[in-house]
């Protein structure tokens, strides 16, 4: 599985959509589409973008009951996404359903990746709320070969666990890493960021940026330089 990098097109409307997506002609960068833009378009949206040639992580963070998610799971593949993503805290018994619902009629399966913690959760609020009292990172490598061992690719996490997490799970074991900025650029409410020649040399597989692209005045331009820095 390559490396590449994910656009994260969180804007709220399909027409803020395209006409982002429509700078960059004929050059067809893999996308993240959220929950806002899934659930005010519906799949359509998923159609047409796949329609347009890009690969789709559709990142929807699915969290229920085993059957539920499983067969939640096995509509969503059918769109043809090429990654899609659940919370690791739906403990084993859900991502091992899901994972046999990802499956497609012809044996395919999109990438599958868990969300370990998510990095808006502190270790404060992790103790106070969910009662865990162990180190975030031991969590996070907790929920990680987990996740590996349920059946699933990979998790997104951010880059700074992306060596831990292919030290417990292997290095075949995808690291989907948001929190990338530039040099000098704002950090906006991410607090863990590298850029992606570190993350690059920090191991992780795909990194997704977001605002760094969307908000540039100049997307193609920066997405091409974002390329040669996190695969050249
Ligand atoms: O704009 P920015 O580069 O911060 O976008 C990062 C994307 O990755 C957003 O879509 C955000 O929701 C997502 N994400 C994240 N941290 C996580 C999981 C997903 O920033 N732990």
């Amino acid at each position: 599985m390559g490396k590449d990098i994910i656009i994260a097109c969180d804007f709220s409307t399909k027409e803020d959509t395209f006409s982002f997506l429509d700078r960059f002609k004929d050059i067809k960068p893999f996308v993240k589409i959220g929950m806002e833009l899934y659930y005010s378009e519906g799949s359509d949206i998923i159609k047409e973008i796949k329609a347009r040639g890009h690969k789709i992580f559709l990142d929807l963070k699915l969290h229920d009951i085993p059957n539920t998610v499983k067969r939640a799971m096995s509509v969503l593949s059918k769109l043809n996404i090429d990654m899609c993503s659940l919370h690791a805290g739906g403990t084993s018994d859900m991502m091992r359903a899901a994972a046999e619902g990802i499956i497609r009629d012809d044996g395919t399966r999109p990438m599958f990746i868990a969300v370990t913690q998510l990095t808006s959760t502190s270790q404060e609020s992790m103790q106070r709320d969910l009662l865990i009292d162990e180190p975030m990172d031991k969590v996070v490598a907790h929920y990680a070969l987990t996740a590996k061992n349920s059946g699933l690719d990979g998790v997104v996490c951010s880059p700074h666990e992306s060596s831990r997490v292919h030290s417990v799970c292997g290095k075949d074991f995808l690291t989907v890493t948001p929190g990338i900025r530039f040099k000098d650029s704002v950090k906006d409410d991410q607090s863990r960021i590298m850029t992606p020649i570190e993350a690059k040399k920090a191991g992780s597989d795909y990194i997704v940026i977001g605002r760094p692209i969307t908000t540039s005045k100049d997307p193609v331009w920066v997405y091409g330089e974002s390329l040669k820095e996190f695969l050249d």
